[in-house]
């Protein structure tokens, strides 16, 4: 009895360990880009897009998506690690050259941090948002189709105000992975 009981006891841990190993080796993302110098990886899970961002800087990385002309109207996210703890902000294009966080727009803060590192130099940033988020400003993220998307990441400090040493904008088909610069 004893026997059987530490036998199940060993068999539970065992499926514990393995559970534990499947999920931090999982890479839960289907598609990426690599743009020379951040790399967007992504996956649509349901109604919402799992987001992991990375970037050579010390300071900030973010995406953008849907800007009606530069960074205007875009729905922001924004993300650094500062003291090895992960900060990020759902901003919102409030002009053509300036964002501003949500909750300062009278919309809401609709985006879910999952975690972030800061590395020999690299900063990596994961979270979750809504395709369709409940924020008057942000317009639906469609999957097919393309989606305009802007890559971006500061330097220098751990600021949100401190402005892209380097930004791009890409076409994203986000359902096929399918990808090009845009115009
Ligand atoms: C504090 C943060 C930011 C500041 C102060 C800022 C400021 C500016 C300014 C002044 C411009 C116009 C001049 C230029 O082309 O450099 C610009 C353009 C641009 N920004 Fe930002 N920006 C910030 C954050 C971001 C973020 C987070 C992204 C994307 C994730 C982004 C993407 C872009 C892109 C793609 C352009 C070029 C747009 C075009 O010419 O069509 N910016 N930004």
């Amino acid at each position: 009895m004893l026997r059987k009981n530490i036998q199940t006891v060993i068999a539970g841990i065992g499926l514990i360990l393995l559970g534990s190993m499947t999920s931090a080796q999982g890479a839960p993302y289907d598609h990426e880009v690599q743009d020379k110098k951040i790399t967007f990886a992504w996956k649509v899970d349901g109604d919402r897009l799992a987001v992991k961002l990375s970037a050579k800087t010390d300071g900030w990385v973010g995406i953008g998506f849907n800007p009606s002309k530069m960074m205007k109207d875009a729905n922001f996210v924004l993300g650094y690690v500062k003291d090895g703890k992960a900060e990020i902000t759902d901003e919102f294009g409030d002009s053509d050259n300036n964002h501003s966080p949500d909750s300062k727009l009278g919309g809401t803060e609709d985006v879910t941090l999952v975690g972030g590192t800061e590395e020999g130099g690299m900063t990596t940033i994961e979270f979750t948002m809504p395709l369709q988020s409940a924020d008057k400003n942000d317009t639906a993220i469609t999957v097919d189709g393309d989606t305009t998307v802007l890559l971006a990441y500061g330097g220098g400090r751990d600021s949100f105000k401190s402005k892209h040493q380097y930004r791009t904008t890409i076409k994203v088909n986000l359902a096929s992975g399918a990808s090009g610069k845009a115009n």
